[in-house]
């Protein structure tokens, strides 16, 4: 009796209350989509296949859902939930021994584990209807569950109940699994005979109970998992409450996080065993990090991958960029563009790198900006180094090759080239290509004036005698 199964996401809501030009399902919790959450939690029952019902902003949501077992439809006024489902009648009916998994979009803390023991009691009994309800601390704002002579039951919006009804502790999650034969059924019956004028999905409760057909209720324990995210404060709430999972979940596979308080990590991002975060950090994006590693305070990683066994020290910043094994960098040195640091190489303190190619063993301990440039192996670039990489129109190349030497305080004016194993001397100026081997030497020749010093203090003794004897 291995019945097929649909998920339905209802998402053609605007989310009013988030008062934002972008739909609510779309914003960001931990560096993914609110809807894409449920997505994933979702996929992890493995349906046959998601329905997303799309609405507002219907292009940007389809674009959040992207996947092959996904299928969008539009719904083209926001009629309410039960004509949501309507927009969805056609690829329905493509399947009616399905079971049909309904869901809201703005539920980014739910899992699947949740949703399981609601299905096999669907499955089990054989029902028509089974609603996933919960007991909320406070009920206010859903639909209360009534339960009427027989067992009969029905859903109550909360604009449309009796004060009576008002003081009832369950409530309707909006998550449901229908018969999809019976869904299509009842969709033609339901009416906005209501405060809303809405077409209520809930009243399906009542219609389909009313046929004599199997109508029961889950009652789940997790309710902070099927309140929905109305505001932007309850978005925030509900990212807390994910970070702590996915930061329990990263210790529990050996993960050393100090102070998880002030540690932000997004929920794509991977990290080897026996790697140490340090309090304040924040790992965002698509960022890796391998084994044995240390993240100091306070650094920020955004889309970096790390090797294993390397050192990100205090302050320091990464974006779109590469660290190998076993490199260092830092404190506070800003490497973004597509950087690679290569294994063994060192990064200091005060150091940006810009689309930078890196070599083995290189170093840049202080104060230095290299953009657009490819760096050999074991190559040393003195502190205050410069890439004058822009010309004021375009970005230019800098190449320096195996085992140079740059001294301190050098600016090397791209399109340039030093050629291996080449010195040039400190305070530099390289405006064009060095060769291999040779020194480049690109300053003033030093100018000495004797006893110049001395003669100026003298001068300067006389004349504040001179004032001084004045006054008396
Ligand atoms: C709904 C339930 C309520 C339940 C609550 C749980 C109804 C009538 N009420 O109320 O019993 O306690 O969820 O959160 O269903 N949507 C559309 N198209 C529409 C209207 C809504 O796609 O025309 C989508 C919204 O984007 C949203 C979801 O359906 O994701 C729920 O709609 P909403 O209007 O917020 O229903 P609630 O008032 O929360
Ligand atoms: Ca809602």
């Amino acid at each position: 009796m291995s019945q097929g199964l649909t998920a339905l996401v209802l998402a053609a809501g605007q989310g009013t209350r988030f008062k934002s030009a972008t739909n609510k399902v779309l914003h960001p919790v931990l560096g993914r989509p609110m809807i894409r959450l449920v997505l994933d939690s979702l996929l992890a029952l493995d349906p046959d296949r998601i329905i997303v019902v799309t609405g507002h902003q219907k292009d940007d949501v389809a674009r959040a859902v992207a996947h092959p077992k996904v299928e969008c439809v539009v719904q083209k006024k926001q009629l309410g939930t039960a004509d949501a489902v309507r927009a969805a009648r056609k690829v329905l009916a493509a399947r009616p021994n399905d079971d049909v998994l309904i869901i809201n979009s703005d539920l980014p803390l739910f899992r699947a584990e949740t949703i399981k023991p609601l299905l096999r009691l669907h499955r089990k009994n054989r029902n028509a209807l089974t609603v996933l309800s919960a007991e909320p601390a406070d009920p206010s704002g859903f639909g209360r569950l009534v339960r009427g002579e027989r067992g009969r039951l029905r859903v109550v919006e909360e604009k449309d109940a009796a004060p009576a009804e008002k003081r009832i502790g369950e409530v309707n999650t909006g998550i449901y699994v229908f018969g999809a034969r019976d869904l299509l059924d009842v969709l033609p019956r339901i009416s906005n005979k209501n405060i809303k004028r809405e077409f209520y999905l809930t009243d399906a409760v009542e219609i389909i109970s009313g046929r004599g057909k199997k109508v029961a209720t889950f009652k789940t324990p997790n309710v902070e998992e099927v309140v929905g995210v109305n505001t932007r404060y309850e978005l925030a709430l509900a990212a807390a409450a994910l970070r702590s999972r996915k930061l329990r979940a990263l210790a529990e596979a050996g993960v050393t996080i100090l102070d998880p308080d002030s540690t932000w990590i997004d929920l794509q991002v991977e990290i080897g065993p026996d790697t140490v975060i340090y309090p304040s950090v924040t790992i965002e994006g698509s960022t890796r990090i391998g084994r044995g590693c240390l993240v100091h305070p306070s650094a920020h990683l955004v889309n970096a991958e790390v090797g294993d066994g390397a050192q990100v020290l205090t302050g320091s910043v990464i974006k779109d960029s590469i660290l190998d094994d076993g490199v260092s960098v830092g404190p506070y040195c800003h490497l973004r563009g597509r950087t690679v640091i290569r294994a063994g190489a060192r990064v200091g303190n005060f150091v940006e790198m810009k689309n930078t190619d890196f070599g083995r063993r290189s170093k840049a301990m202080h104060l230095s900006y290299l953009g657009d440039s490819a760096v050999g192996q074991e190559v040393n670039i003195g502190a205050g180094t410069i890439t004058c990489n822009y010309d004021g129109v375009k970005k230019n190349r800098t190449t320096i090759e195996d085992k140079v030497f740059v001294g301190s305080g050098t600016e090397l004016v791209a399109p340039v080239r030093v050629s291996k194993g080449a010195y040039i001397a400190a305070g530099s100026t390289i405006t064009a290509d060095v060769s291999p081997d040779s020194l480049a030497i690109s300053r003033v020749r030093q100018v000495e004036k004797p006893g110049w010093a001395k003669r100026k203090k003298a001068l300067a003794e006389k004349r504040l005698n001179r004032k001084l004897t004045r006054k008396t």
